[in-house]
Order: C-alpha cells, then sequence, then structure tokens
C-alpha cells in the first residue's frame, strides 16, 4: 500500500504475503542467479513455497525481529533487499540483497540500502549494521562499500552452500560512520 519512490520508475515497497505470486515469478527470473550466493530457503520453486518464505518474514517482521522490501522496477518486482536480522535491543541488525539479472547495474540495491540504513540508523537509532557475503561475491562486497561499510573480518569456510564450505566476508557500519552522526537525535524523530 505504502511505496517510496527511488528514481523513476522504482519503487520500493514491504514485500508481504499477498505478493505471493509476483514474488514466485520474479524467483523464476531469479533463481538460478541468486542460488550460489543466498541461503538455500530463500530459492524456493513453487508458489506455496514463496507464500510460506513471506510468511516466515512477515511473522519476523511483527516481533520487529526482520524488514524485507521489494523493488518494483516499472510495475515489476526485480529485487529486494531486507534486513534479515534485526534486533533493537542490542542495537544491531543484517542486510541482505538480491536482483534478478536484468535490474542488475542500475544502483537499485545501493539507493535502497542508503533508504535503509537511514532508516535503521535515523529512526530506529540502531548501532552497528552488518552484511555478510561469500568471500567471492564481488558485486556484493562492492555494495557494501558503496554504503560506506568496513570489511572486518573474513570468516574462513564458514558458510555451507551446494556442498561448499565457503569464506564468507562480515562488513559493517557503525551509526557515528553514518551520514545521521552529526545530526541530533531530536531532529531525527
Ligand atoms: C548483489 C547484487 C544485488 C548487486 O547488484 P548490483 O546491480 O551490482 O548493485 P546495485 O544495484 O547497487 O548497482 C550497482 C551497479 O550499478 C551501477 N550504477 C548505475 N547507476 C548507479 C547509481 N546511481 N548508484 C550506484 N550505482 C549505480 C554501478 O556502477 C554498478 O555497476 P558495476 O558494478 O557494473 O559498476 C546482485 O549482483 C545480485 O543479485 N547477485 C546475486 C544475489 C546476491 O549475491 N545477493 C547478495 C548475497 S550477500
Amino acid at each position: 500500500m505504502f511505496a517510496h519512490p527511488l528514481a523513476d520508475g522504482v519503487r520500493l515497497r514491504t514485500l508481504e504475503p499477498w505478493h505471493a505470486d509476483e514474488f514466485a515469478a520474479h524467483l523464476e527470473r531469479a533463481r538460478e542467479h541468486i542460488r550460489p550466493w543466498v541461503g538455500p530457503s530463500f530459492v524456493t520453486e513453487t508458489v506455496d513455497a514463496a507464500h510460506a518464505t513471506l510468511i516466515r518474514y512477515a511473522e519476523a517482521t511483527a516481533k520487529d525481529q526482520a524488514r524485507p522490501v521489494g523493488i518494483w522496477k516499472d510495475e515489476i518486482l526485480v529485487g529486494g533487499m531486507m534486513f534479515a536480522g534485526f534486533d533493537p535491543t542490542g542495537g544491531n541488525a543484517e542486510l541482505g540483497c538480491w536482483l534478478e539479472p536484468a535490474a542488475e547495474g542500475h544502483g537499485l540495491i545501493t539507493g535502497a540500502g542508503r533508504f535503509l540504513l537511514d532508516w535503521a540508523f535515523g529512526e530506529r537509532k540502531l548501532h552497528r549494521v552488518e552484511w555478510r557475503c561469500r568471500a567471492d561475491n564481488v558485486r556484493s562486497a562492492a555494495v557494501a562499500r558503496r554504503l560506506g561499510m568496513t570489511h572486518e573480518a573474513t570468516l574462513r569456510q564458514a558458510w555451507l552452500n551446494g556442498g561448499i564450505h565457503h569464506d564468507k566476508q562480515i562488513w559493517a557500519i557503525l551509526a557515528h560512520e553514518s551520514r545521521y552522526a552529526d545530526v541530533p537525535a531530536q531532529r531525527l524523530s
């Protein structure tokens, strides 16, 4: 219902269970592109399974533990970004993302990421947002860098996917490193 315009013809909206048909159609276009890089439970094959994913995120959102956002370009769902973990008590969150191939290379994820970081630091007063990716996921690491994150560590063989234990990078940005660093809190609320 509510949408945030990101660029000409591009809108961010909360991704909800009633988007299951669109989400499943998008996964048809994205599945093999994202499979090497995202958790296997996200890469579903049917509308029912896509619906179950969105229900899972809706339940976590209701508990303020996650926040999935879809990206619509020319009214087509082409990808998304989410707080896969969100802990307002501890002040931490983890941001993740994906796109179908045709949507790559236009800055959609970087734009969505800036919007979500502003929300996390500005409105929700979080302290730290993390980014985790396979160490050889060059495009994902480039987004983290563009968002102003610091590469903090590479965890050796820490992520099992497709039968292989991949090295995993951790990137993060702290509130004082964000563009909200010098803005008094009362001006953000
Ligand atoms: C990771 C992923 C989402 C990154 O997508 P992306 O298109 O590279 O990232 P963005 O949407 O931020 O776009 C950046 C690209 O658009 C270009 N661009 C154009 N306009 C831009 C703008 N206004 N701002 C920033 N970048 C812009 C950039 O130069 C860059 O292209 P380049 O890498 O060819 O130089 C995508 O590669 C993907 O879905 N991969 C598979 C799933 C995945 O890995 N998910 C992450 C798991 S950790």
